[in-house]
């Protein structure tokens, strides 16, 4: 396995600048997802890792090896990409194996490989079969076995799920993690759902308009939003407005930032409660959806959304006068960022 490192690597399609001096680290054995809006340049990232697009300025460094030079076959590099394609006239097996075949490593070899692929995504007793005969996650798990069948140091995914039902998504979310963990592939995936970021990495970079703009932990990430962008892209966030901010305990200099809440921070009692910060607000619509209930409420002529139990909501009446507060920890301190 190895470190991906990627350095201050810039590329433009003619005017256009895909990606705007990006340098990242990819630890080894990580599961990292980049996340972005489409057009963020998250695509050209993972090919210009990958070798299929060459980087205008920049390095990009594969375990101890810089590969800018080297050609996307002698990367060392599994991919799958969101549209994959199984060779339809090959079954699951020589389609495994086809890049095993490219090496020469040898039938027995080869036999041996493949089983073992098919095995880690649970499709052992279907090597005999051919594409058509299996369900659109089947085909997923095949185009998987395919992309780590040769040992390769890295994994690159592009949306790879995301032609996939939800039920089914989740499935492959899960079975993705376990095998990215099986075997202790530095892995980069690429999605635009925020959800699925957070189900699968220990790290998260988030790009727009060609630049990393945060990247941490889920949870760094989450707690500690660099810019309004970062705390809305990942999660959501009610803004206190800055008529509303007198009176209550912030976390840091009123000029240099915006202050958010978490949804799920958000208490609502039809009373204003005697600690932490509170400000008054008007409900106006309360959504039931199980277990959890979502209060659309408004502060200050500010839309705010307030996720709780639903048990633990008194009952009130759409339009009611109402108090929405939160522990003064919970505060997010957004820079301001410099008009653009
Ligand atoms: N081959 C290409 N030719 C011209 N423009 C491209 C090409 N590939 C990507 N772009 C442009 O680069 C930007 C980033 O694209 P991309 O990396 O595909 O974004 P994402 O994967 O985040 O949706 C977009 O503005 C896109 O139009
Ligand atoms: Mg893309």
């Amino acid at each position: 396995m190895s470190s991906v490192e990627v350095r201050n690597i810039t590329k433009s399609f003619g005017r256009a600048r895909a990606l705007d001096d990006v340098s990242i680290t990819f630890e080894d054995g990580g599961f990292f997802a980049l996340l972005g809006p489409s057009g963020s340049g998250k695509t050209t990232l993972l090919r210009t890792i990958a070798g299929f697009s060459f980087p205008d300025t920049g390095t990009i460094r594969i375990g101890a090896r810089n590969v800018e030079a080297v050609p996307v076959e002698k990367r060392d590099i599994g991919m799958m990409f969101q549209s994959y394609a199984l060779f339809p006239n090959m079954s699951v097996a020589d389609n495994v194996g086809f890049g095993l075949r490219v090496r020469r490593v040898g039938a027995a070899e080869e036999r041996r490989r493949v089983a073992e692929a098919l095995d880690l995504v649970q499709l052992g007793d279907k090597g005999g079969r051919m594409p058509h005969q299996l369900s659109g996650g089947q085909r997923q798990r095949v185009a998987l076995a395919r992309a780590i069948v040769t040992q390769p140091k890295v994994l690159l995914l592009d949306e790879p799920l995301s032609a996939l039902d939800k039920t089914l998504r989740v499935d492959m979310q899960i079975e993705l993690k376990r095998i990215q963990r099986e075997v202790g592939i530095t892995t980069i995936f690429v999605t635009h759902d925020q959800e699925e970021a957070l189900t699968l990495s220990d790290r998260i970079g988030i790009l727009r308009d060609g630049r990393i703009v945060q990247a941490g932990t889920p949870r760094e990430v989450y707690d500690h939003p660099n810019s309004a962008f970062a705390a809305t892209f990942l999660g959501e966030a009610n803004w206190l407005p800055d008529a509303a901010l007198e009176g209550l305990q912030l976390p840091g200099d009123r000029t240099r930032h915006r202050f958010a809440v978490r949804p799920e921070a958000l208490t609502l009692t039809d009373g204003r409660p005697a600690t932490g910060n509170a400000l008054s607000a008007r409900l106006e619509q309360r959504v039931f959806a199980g277990a959890m209930a979502t209060c659309l409420v408004r502060v200050d002529g500010e839309p705010w959304k307030l996720v709780a139990r639903d048990r633990d909501l008194p009952e009130m009446a759409p339009g009611s006068e109402v108090w929405v507060s939160w522990t003064p920890e919970d505060t997010l301190a957004v820079p301001r960022e410099a008009a653009t």
